[in-house]
């Protein structure tokens, strides 16, 4: 392969559009990004516009290939990362989706998920998908949009609209409408997806009334899928790898063998550990997906999912406006050497793991005359690192393996009070690798190694280097005091909403 080879990644998150153009180190030579609107009808509710996801993510691309300063047939293959579980229907013909696209952090299913829970179909449904009856997989979400917009479930069962994740979409809209795929890891989150028979299940989806022919086709997660359309990229080039953004970043933390985990500090917190090649199922709340499919070898991972992690930085930042920059945040955290006694549970959206509770709302306990600013935005970052803690420690329980260390990425994961506390908590090292971008870097490299543009898991594991190492400091008996705080405050914050 050419060293004037380059691969693009298309990074499609919940907040932003980003696209990164990697060189054959693996080094960002140009990123682009661009924020779209979030839309919330109702309280719990959370949507974006599918158009304007495509049209973010296809400006981006077009903006750091041309920053980059190459033109399309330097490009050797195109991967694409997304966020996961949010769900779009479109129409096959007019191309337009019939509602906006509804959000992984969207709750307006939680009374269904409830009812199905009531039932007593969680065992069955957790047994096949290895995951649970939330509101925030996909599958509730597709429903709901059948039996609420109006015509949707005729048009569905005469096979004239599509459903998909955010992969799905953008490689239909690249393709030139060609081709509706999805990969494995996107699929193992939509609960319509068997784990054992590694396919769509029939059975779950006549529980959710989802007529199979809307569904995109199972894909390996590096592979040619198709060729973007010469109208974008007149040079030409492969969509030749695809994954959901945690577990890309999985992929791009090169985290490869079994016990090897990674906490993705972005909107949400999303903590995976690789299981190897057996679906390993989760005694302890967490999740069983798929880490990736390459070269027809499935591996696994356990996963935990905190909904609000980086984003209750955005809402101190943008709602409450205590401070202007994230930067402010992680200044103020760290002028004050604890948040006084205060603790804040961001259950914004609900709890995912461990505790799956759509009902739970946010809440601030321990305040007294002496809360000041400081101890707000501490008990902000430090809200982060208690969520994450709780995962590891239901990971731990579940794999029977203790830590060695924790490798960390994501937005937030810049702060060093945040991954600090972090590691103070946890009991072990938590690491920054010199490239944060780990979900593009494994969306590339996916893509790269489908193309031949990277030879072997060994390339990519040779070009993973740790920025810096943060040692746990404080004493165990002043965190396990901690986590109790936090264990009580978040039993206050539980089942809200009912
Ligand atoms: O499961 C949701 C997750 O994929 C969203 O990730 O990075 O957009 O917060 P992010």
């Amino acid at each position: 392969m050419s060293k004037d080879q380059y691969i693009i990644a298309l990074d499609q998150g919940t907040t932003s559009s980003r696209s990164i153009v990697f060189d054959h180190n693996g080094h960002v030579v140009a990123v682009a990004q661009k924020e779209f609107r979030q839309i919330y009808p109702k309280p719990g509710w959370v949507e974006h516009d599918p158009m304007e996801i495509w049209s973010s993510q296809s400006a981006t691309a077009a903006e750091a290939i041309s920053r980059a300063d190459l033109t399309t047939d330097c490009i050797a293959g195109v991967g694409v990362t997304n966020q996961r579980e949010t769900t779009i229907v479109w129409d096959k013909d007019s191309g337009r989706p019939v509602y906006n696209a509804i959000v992984w952090q969207d709750r307006r299913t939680a009374d269904y998920c409830l009812k199905l829970k009531e039932e007593g179909l969680e065992p069955m449904v957790t047994e096949k998908t290895g995951l649970r009856l939330d509101p925030y997989f996909s599958g509730t979400k597709v429903r709901w949009i059948l039996e609420n917009v109006s015509g949707a479930r005729a048009k569905a069962e005469a096979g004239k609209l599509l459903f998909g994740t955010v992969d799905s979409w953008l490689i239909w809209q690249l393709t030139g409408r060609k081709v509706h795929v999805t990969d494995v890891t996107n699929a193992s989150r939509t609960l319509f997806y068997n784990l054992e028979k590694d396919d769509w299940d029939d059975d779950l989806l006549k529980l959710f009334n989802v007529p199979r022919c809307m569904l995109p086709e199972i894909r390996s997660s590096s592979e040619v899928y198709g060729e973007v359309q010469k109208n974008l990229y007149p040079g030409g080039a492969s969509i030749s790898g695809i994954a959901g953004d945690q577990h890309a970043a999985l992929f791009g933390q090169a985290c490869f063998s079994p016990g090897m985990a990674k906490n993705t500090y972005g909107t949400g917190c999303f903590l995976l550990m690789n299981m190897g090649d057996k679906p390993v199922r989760s005694k302890n709340n967490l999740l069983t997906t798929v880490a990736w499919r390459i070269g027809g070898k499935t591996e696994y991972a356990l996963e935990g999912s905190v909904f609000i992690g980086g984003a209750v930085v955005q809402w101190i930042r943008d709602e409450v406006q205590l401070v202007r920059t994230a930067q402010e945040l992680d200044w103020l955290a760290s002028t004050v050497k604890d948040a006084g006694g205060l603790f804040l549970v961001p259950a914004f959206a609900g709890l995912g793991a461990p505790h799956w509770d759509p009902y739970a709302r946010g809440a601030a306990l321990g305040i007294t005359r002496g809360t000041n600013r400081a101890h707000i935005c501490r008990a902000a970052l430090e809200s982060i690192a208690f969520q994450s803690a709780d995962l590891l420690s239901a990971m731990e329980k579940d794999s029977g393996l203790k830590l060695k260390e924790l490798r960390v990425d994501g937005g937030a994961c810049r702060s060093d009070p945040l991954l600090q506390f972090q590691a103070d908590l946890l009991r072990t090292s938590v690491v920054r690798p010199k490239c944060i971008e780990t979900t593009a870097l494994g969306a590339a490299y996916l893509a790269g190694l489908a193309v031949g543009f990277w030879e072997s898991r060994d390339a990519i594991t040779e070009r993973w280097e740790m920025q810096q190492e943060f040692k746990p400091e404080r004493c165990d008996e002043e965190m396990a005091q901690l986590r109790k705080g936090w264990d009580k405050a978040l039993e206050r914050a539980k089942n809200w909403e009912e």
